[in-house]
């Protein structure tokens, strides 16, 4: 009989299983940083498991004491991971074993990995966006503070990126510190919603040991229980959500990063990045490049590939735990890194950046008062339509001229409308223009401080 031709790969197996699957399958290498909430999670169920009188106090006492000392391993450094350990609750429940001998075996009591992860997940998260919302804040003080003392500067405003109307530099900065509250509070919000535990809830169907999970939630933390067990190992909402937050979050970085790449370059010259955060040119010796706020740009695409990639992977998955849910870790990792790093570049280039208010007042121009134009007959009783059309008007007749709008003369306004009277000329003031903005939420140095105010009782609060 003729030999059965060998499989193509079949010489790729040593033993039983592949080695590459193992290495496919192990989530060591990236799951290894949640350590310290493995830990924890494991010393609270142990605790849990004596309060039950499912393990002597003993036993709790040798496991504790035990799990204590392999977090230690991990926080010095000491920590070996050896050939077997699949992921971060296998190598500590490997180690814990060493350490403690047998009843090790009794820590994984009604534990699965299933409830296991979910619940160091929210964990490791839970620390990690409070180490982010303090870069928020941090960010958000440094823009209130340089919006105070640059409070004088004036700018062009834009739409469509053409010169719309003067504004303070200040309530530009603002604006952006705005989105950067929101952003800050969706976190808090975030927060609140994914700390309920799912820990005691067996691999998919519930503990069989009726251990105390209102003790659980209270030891580690949580606000409260996850209330079904199929639902607790399998949902990842609280991923999806910090990554659409987290998106969001670098868009903002993103919109100001534009704006001062282009306020940067040499035809505006509105700002200068500190040498810190810009490099050279290989190449062309004169070249000073805004890499940082490039790098902070790009990364916002970066960070948008973490929440559709892990969306493609969570939206079909069939009901309860799949490993699926594995590819869950690197896009939280990636995404919680990038926003630290990002939010603390964000705020060494705007406290570091030097600004040019000569050009960024010379960037003015008269007709940037043609709004302030229509106002002044609007203010003589003209209705505002009519006005528009009148100052539109105006500007035709000095862009005809190849003049500037305020260097038309009373004369010339009364041939478009009778209202014109010599006060006229005290419209042309960028200054008064924006000080006439005085509504809150506008530009009027009165509402600017008054914005820097809400900011500031709310960072003090909230810090
Ligand atoms: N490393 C796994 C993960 O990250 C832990 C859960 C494993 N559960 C299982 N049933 N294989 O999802």
């Amino acid at each position: 009989m003729a030999e059965a031709p060998k499989k193509l790969w079949g010489g790729r197996f040593s033993g039983a299983v592949d080695p590459l699957m193992d290495a496919f399958n192990a989530s060591i290498n990236f799951d290894k940083r949640m350590y310290g909430a493995d830990c924890i999670g494991s010393i609270a169920y142990a605790k849990a498991l004596a309060k039950n009188n499912i393990i002597s106090e003993t036993e709790r006492d040798q496991l504790v004491s035990g799990l204590e000392s392999v977090m230690k391993e991990w926080e010095e450094g000491k920590f070996v991971i050896v050939a077997g350990d699949e992921d971060i609750h296998t190598a500590n429940e490997r180690r814990l074993g060493e350490l403690v001998g047998s009843v090790a075996g009794k820590l994984h009591t009604g534990r699965s990995r299933n409830d296991q992860v979910a619940t160091d997940m929210r964990l490791w998260l839970r620390d990690e966006a409070q180490t982010i919302l303090a870069h928020l804040k941090e960010l958000i003080s440094v823009v209130v503070s340089r919006a105070e003392k640059e409070l004088d500067v004036i700018m062009p405003g834009y739409t469509h990126l053409q010169r719309a109307q003067p504004i303070r530099w200040s309530h530009f900065l603002l604006s952006h510190a705005w989105l950067w509250q929101a952003d800050a509070q969706r976190l808090e919000q975030l927060i609140d919603r994914f700390n309920v535990l799912p820990l005691g809830s067996g691999a998919l169907a519930g503990h069989v040991f009726n251990i105390d999970r209102h003790f659980l939630a209270k030891e580690l933390g949580f606000r409260d229980i996850i209330n079904n067990s199929l639902y607790a190992v399998s949902d990842r909402d609280f991923v999806a959500e910090f990554l659409f937050w987290a998106s969001l979050t670098m868009v903002h970085i993103s919109r100001i990063a534009e704006d001062l790449i282009i306020y940067s370059t040499g035809e505006f010259a509105f700002v200068k990045l500190a040498d810190a955060y810009s490099t050279g040119s290989s190449l062309m010796p004169q070249k000073k490049n805004p890499d940082s706020l490039e790098l902070l740009r790009g990364k916002s695409g970066r960070v948008f590939g973490s929440m559709s990639g892990f969306m493609m992977s969570y939206k079909g998955i069939p009901s309860t735990y799949n490993k699926d849910l594995q590819e869950d870790k690197e896009p939280m990792f990636d995404a919680a890194d990038t926003l630290s790093g990002s939010l603390q570049i964000t705020a060494g280039v705007l406290s570091t950046m030097n600004i040019f208010p000569e050009k960024m007042k010379a960037s003015l121009s008269a007709d940037m008062l043609a709004t302030d134009l229509a106002e002044y007959l609007v203010r003589k009783g003209v209705p505002f339509r009519e006005t528009h059309h009148i100052s539109g008007a105006a500007v035709k007749m000095a862009e005809d001229r190849n003049g500037s709008l305020s260097d038309l003369t009373v004369e010339d306004l009364k041939t478009l409308h009778p209202s014109f009277e010599a006060d006229v000329s005290k419209v042309w003031s960028f200054e008064t223009s924006i000080e006439n903005r005085n509504t809150p939420g506008g530009t009027a140095k009165s509402s600017v401080l008054a914005q820097i105010e809400l900011l500031k009782t709310w960072l003090s609060k909230t810090n």
